[in-house]
């Protein structure tokens, strides 16, 4: 036994030697780097001190490098900018002055500038590799490409390269692309097809440099390490939420024409951000140097990612970002920008893991303080039998549970990985993170910094450095692959397309901010902590303020009419809605609401869902007004919208919920398939008379009501009382109540929010009883009553 475990260890020996040669083998020869906008602000401050960096690591190793700086510059200019770059370069801390002029030296004389501009260029320069390869005796391996230039120049540059400047056969390609990738999921796509025409994805290293930085780079490495004490913690159960954020004081000034395009979700969250939460949220491969077996389940996690809506996010603006892009951009003084420069965003990720579990999303410019963190927060669930005074650190379950991957800045100035020690001790690499020094009455997140494990780098890299080491060695999964980028933009399209015509808060900027960035949320919806300083009307000084209106009492169309603004209005409809409830199940035992769909109810579903105690959920069926012909879990569906804003968090018994039978026998609201007949029996077995207790409506700015519309005029009139319909909007085909069921029932409340609805409503206050042009006009209960709910943009303008 003892021969066999000797013998083991030097086969094993054997092997890592043989490995180690053929390794290195592999990569002996010839590099080029052709570093391509070698004079701009991005070459200049990190990717120079990244090659740098990769020479004297590897440069010892058997390999021959050759550094071309390349721009549009004129030779004499790029030169000189260069030299002064190369001049500026830094050894690491060790390095005695002497050998690093020395090594400096060596690391200017191999580099080069040169003008790259038309495919002659590439040519050239093509030719000149090959030749002094040839003359050196030396064989060349591959050709690093970085483009460090703004995306519309990608293209061409791209064609140059596969065109005139591909190495030989057997010797490797690489490209290196910086974000941004694309401003939404459609031209994200472009890009990627057009690249896609002249590269192989595998020699393609799209660039998101928070993943090159040390902390970021820690996470999944952090959570394989510590497996055993994370297995039965890092769930729904035991993570109260878990905040990404990254906050700048400067702001965009000089960068407005880039910052005017994407704003802080295309610059910040969309990629850095994002990268981050999926780090913490996907489920770990067993195997983690398998970039395919992290890539698969990074998309795993994006796949769970729930939908965001308009609500799930709240963005601001600093107040001097308006001048500057109309300086910067030549507009003029009537210009306004709606850019967000400030973002908080509610992500939730509906997978068992998570469920439940807030993921806070946050970045700014212009705020108090730069400081970049991952803070997971666990649940307290433990009570204290002893006052606080004896509390100890490392054992008191009452104190605060964090793991924080301090990215850097801030007070503690720099990266580190922090656990509380009521946690676990955890485990990193020796060589590479050592325990931070204690700094007496330093306090990281409501504790002193001693009441946690904290580590940080024994030697702090820059996150370029890292990345250029990673792209020589092919490390993949330190990329963004093209589905894990265009899986990323299909998450962030929908919110970047629904506050396309958002009003940002207007923040002062800096410490005077104060508390009006501050968000909360509830549910799934974000709103800012306080009410905005601005006037909500522009105008004159006299502009009125909410609390100048009280909720406003009149008659429309001869009903009830109540206004005001929308918070008020959705507080006083759930109130109505409640009261009713309460009513009829103390009269009959049971409440039959019937909802619509859509965007204006979100807001009243979120309302009842939390803030109603009271309401009789045990004894109230909930049955839809109309649906879209979509299967129940698309997110077009009406009861979609239902289960995720209401029914997730209420306790209806599910045989009291009646969705529409629009997806029978695999097809949708097929005639033969009878769907709207067996909704029409269901509610004549279970409602009495057919007439439900409530019936919200909603006002479309076409005048449709229900999946009633003008354009199709059916279920205006006769006996059935469910119809198929044909809406002008996809989805097309819709299954809706027909007016005379609609106006069977005890009360129809009908709830018209937004300035877009202005122009229907007057018109709508005009006309007579014409169904066929408006279907809304003929809303009018036989028996029942009929309220008019409208916010005061709807109503007065
Ligand atoms: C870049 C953004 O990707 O990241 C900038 O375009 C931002 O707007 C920068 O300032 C922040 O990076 P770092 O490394 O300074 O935190």
């Amino acid at each position: 036994m003892k021969h066999a475990g000797a013998w083991n260890m030097l086969t094993a020996a054997v092997c890592m030697a043989l490995l180690g040669c053929l390794q290195a083998q592999e990569l002996q020869g010839h590099v080029s780097v052709i570093l391509l906008g070698a004079t701009g602000d991005l070459a200049r401050k990190y990717l120079w001190q990244g090659l740098f960096q990769l020479y004297l690591e590897e440069a010892g190793k058997g390999h021959s490098f050759r550094f071309h700086g390349t721009a549009l510059t004129s030779t004499k200019q790029g030169q000189e900018v260069i030299a002064k770059v190369l001049e500026s370069l830094s050894c690491p801390r060790d390095t005695a002055p002497g050998r690093c002029a020395e090594l400096k030296a060596q690391f200017q004389q191999l580099s080069e500038y040169r003008r790259l501009k038309t495919p002659e260029d590439y040519l050239a320069l093509s030719k000149d590799i090959e030749a002094r390869v040839q003359h050196e005796g030396l064989q060349e391996v591959g050709r690093i490409f970085y483009f460090s230039v703004p995306p519309f120049a990608y293209a061409e540059i791209a064609r140059s390269i596969s065109s005139s400047c591909r190495p030989g056969p057997g010797a490797w390609l690489r490209v290196v692309l910086e974000k941004p990738f694309g401003h939404d999921h459609r031209s994200a796509q472009q890009l990627a097809a057009e690249l896609g025409s002249f590269f192989q994805e595998e020699e393609m290293y799209r660039v998101d440099h928070y993943l090159g930085k040390q902390v970021v780079a820690q996470i999944l490495p952090f959570r394989d390490q510590n497996r055993k004490a994370l297995d039965g913690l890092w769930n729904r159960h035991h993570v109260e939420r878990v905040e990404i954020i990254m906050k700048e004081t400067v702001d965009a000034e000089g960068r407005t024409s880039f910052y005017e395009e994407y704003g802080v979700i295309g610059d910040v969250l969309q990629n850095h951000l994002t990268e981050i939460l999926m780090l913490v949220a996907m489920e770990l491969p067993l195997n983690l140097s398998s970039s395919e077996a992290v890539l698969e389940h990074k998309l795993q996690a994006f796949r769970a990612l729930r939908g965001l809506q308009r609500g799930s996010a709240v963005v601001g603006q600093y107040q001097a970002y308006r001048g500057q892009v109309r300086r910067e951009l030549q507009k003029p003084d009537s210009f306004h920008s709606l850019t967000p420069t400030f973002a908080g965003v509610l992500v939730h990720i509906d997978n068992l893991r998570w469920e439940g579990v807030p993921f806070i999303l946050m970045s700014g410019k212009a705020l108090d303080e730069r400081v970049g963190y991952v803070r997971i927060l666990f649940k307290d669930q433990a009570y204290c039998a002893q006052s606080e005074k004896r509390w100890v650190p490392a054992q008191s379950h009452c104190l605060p549970q964090q793991i924080i991957f301090y990215i850097g800045h801030g007070e503690l100035g720099g990266p580190a990985v922090l656990v509380s020690r009521n946690l676990f001790r955890p485990s990193l690499p020796s060589a590479s993170w050592k325990e931070v020094e204690g700094q007496p009455g330093l306090r990281l997140f409501g504790r002193p910094l001693s009441d946690y494990y904290a580590y940080s780098p024994v030697r702090e890299q820059d996150a370029y450095s890292i990345l250029i080491s990673r792209i020589f060695h092919r490390r993949k999964d330190s990329f963004i692959t093209m589905e894990n980028l265009l899986a990323s933009w299909v998450f962030w399209t929908p919110l970047l397309d629904s506050l396309a015509h958002e009003v940002p808060r207007l923040y002062p900027g800096g410490a005077e901010n104060g508390h009006l960035l501050d968000f909360e949320f509830s549910g799934s919806h974000l709103s800012f902590s306080q009410p905005p300083l601005e006037q909500l009307v522009l105008g004159p000084d006299s502009a009125p303020m909410p609390s100048d209106f009280q909720v406003l009492r009149a008659k429309y169309r001869g009903s009830p009419l109540i206004s005001a603004w929308p918070e008020e209005l959705i507080a006083r409809l759930a109130g109505d809605i409640e009261a009713a409830a309460v009513q009829a199940v103390k009269r009959f035992g049971k409440f039959h609401l019937a909802l619509s769909g859509g965007s204006s109810p979100v807001a009243l579903f979120q309302q009842l869902a939390m803030g109603h105690y009271g309401f009789p959920w045990a004894h109230t069926h909930l049955w839809l007004v109309d649906e879209r012909c979509v299967p129940l879990w698309d997110p077009e569906s009406n009861f979609q919208g239902l289960q995720a804003h209401l029914l997730q968090h209420v306790r209806v018994p599910y045989y009291n919920v009646h969705p529409m039978p629009v997806h029978r026998r695999q097809r949708l609201c097929a005639e033969e398939d009878q769907g709207a007949q067996a909704y029409a029996e269901e509610i004549s077995t279970l409602v009495t008379n057919s007439s439900f207790d409530l019936v919200l409506l909603g006002m479309g700015t076409d005048g449709h009501t229900a999946s009633l519309f003008p354009q199709s005029p059916v279920g205006l009139d006769g006996k059935q009382l469910v119809v198929l319909t044909t809406s002008p909007s996809s989805p097309h085909r819709r299954m809706s109540l027909s007016l005379p069921v609609i106006n069977r029932a005890h009360k129809v409340a009908v709830l018209v929010m937004g300035r877009m609805k202005r122009e229907i409503a007057m018109l709508v206050s005009r006309v007579g009883r014409e169904p066929r042009k408006w279907p809304i006009s003929g809303v009018l209960p036989d028996s029942g009553q009929l309220v008019w709910y409208m916010d005061y943009d709807a109503f007065l303008g």
